[in-house]
């Protein structure tokens, strides 16, 4: 089994992985500075992993820009691998806070990259994004397609992913992969995590689910006239476990495998639209989920959906949960949890 060092385990994605790999054997490190999550997710993680992992996961409370922290991280015990999820993911803070998310995302990376470097750790999971394909010229997107980022957040992710390539081929020894993930949702089946967001949610789910258990009054559509089946924005949901799974999966190829560098989209291949999700989500929680339609949100297009082939090919692995697992799951979390972690 190896020891890993997860920064920003404590987030959605991260705790989720967390779990799934301490239910694998690994030991971990996380490090997380606890802006935009909070320390109950990795006890409920460690609950849920059941009695031994206690002694197998410790918590470093720190910033990945700050060396020191850095420096404490490494040394809870040699790191056999990284996984990188500290950064901040929200598009429209990041038009109007570019600085910060440069700062952040990139400089943080950057950051990591030396001290591995320092602790002679050469094996990296980055947490990467589909945002970076900006508009697509041709749905289902695949790897290949360009990377034409549209916003402050996809251009910190695109310049992560260079840093890395170039890095990956500077020197022997570096074993990277790069995951773009397309739109995760839902949470562990046991309802005791999940995802729960700073404030009014950007995204479609946690509205959705906020909306359902009364935290929030209606839910607005952003735009009914898409060229789509129903007029409503399309996208690929792919439940939080199925991600989670798909990160173990990536850190046992690069672990065995030897590859220098994979870029792999992290995506069902299946597109719901808004108006499909709000229904499936009414059929599983029996709430009404009022919605208007309104005017469409800067930034959007009509349909992301991903090309999950090299991802089944490279790891043999692909997603096994769909939207009724999906609104099942966030479902029992939000009831369970109507503030999120805060009590
Ligand atoms: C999904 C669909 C909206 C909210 C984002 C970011 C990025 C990525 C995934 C990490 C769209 C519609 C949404 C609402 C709505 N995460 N919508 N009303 O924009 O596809 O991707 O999350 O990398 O952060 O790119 O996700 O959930 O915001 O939108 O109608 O209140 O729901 O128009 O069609 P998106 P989303």
């Amino acid at each position: 089994m190896a020891h890993l060092l997860i920064t920003g385990g404590a987030g959605f994605i991260g705790s989720h992985t967390c779990l799934v790999l301490l239910e694998a054997g690994h030991s971990l490190a996380v490090l997380d500075n606890f802006t935009n999550s909070s320390p109950e997710s990795l006890r409920r993680v460690v609950e849920l992993a059941g009695p031994s992992a206690g002694r197998r996961l410790e918590v470093v409370r720190g910033d990945v820009r700050s060396h020191e922290d850095l420096k404490q991280a490494f040394e809870v015990a040699p790191v056999d691998g990284v996984l990188h999820f500290a950064g901040l993911k929200a598009v429209g803070e990041s038009m109007s806070q570019p600085l910060r998310y440069w700062d952040t995302n990139v400089g943080g990376s950057r950051s990591l990259l030396s001290a591995m470097a320092a602790h002679d750790c050469r094996t990296l999971v980055f947490s990467s994004s589909a945002t970076l394909y900006g508009y697509p010229d041709t749905v289902p997107i695949p790897e290949s397609a360009p990377v034409r980022p549209i916003n402050p957040y996809g251009h910190t992710k695109a310049a992560v992913e260079r840093m890395l390539g170039d890095l990956a081929a500077s020197e022997p020894g570096w074993r990277i992969a790069c995951l773009r993930y397309f739109n995760p949702v839902g949470a562990h089946p046991s309802g005791r995590i999940g995802e729960d967001p700073n404030g009014i949610p950007n995204n479609l789910f946690p509205f959705i689910s906020q909306v359902a258990v009364g935290r929030r009054a209606c839910l607005d559509v952003f735009g009914g006239d898409w060229p789509t089946a129903d007029g409503s924005g399309v996208r690929d949901y792919i439940h939080v476990m199925d991600l989670a799974e798909g990160h173990l999966a990536t850190l046992d190829a690069l672990l065995t495998s030897g590859e220098q560098l994979l870029t792999l989209n992290l995506g069902s291949g299946r597109g719901y639209s808004v108006l499909e999700v709000i229904n499936t989500f009414r059929a599983i929680s029996g709430k009404a989920v009022p919605y208007t339609i309104a005017s469409r949100r800067d930034g959007d297009a009509a349909i992301t959906v991903a090309d999950p082939q090299l991802a089944e090919q490279r790891l043999g692995w692909k997603t096994k949960r769909n939207l009724h697992d999906i609104c099942r799951d966030g479902w029992a979390w939000q009831q369970a949890n109507p503030k999120g972690y805060s009590r």
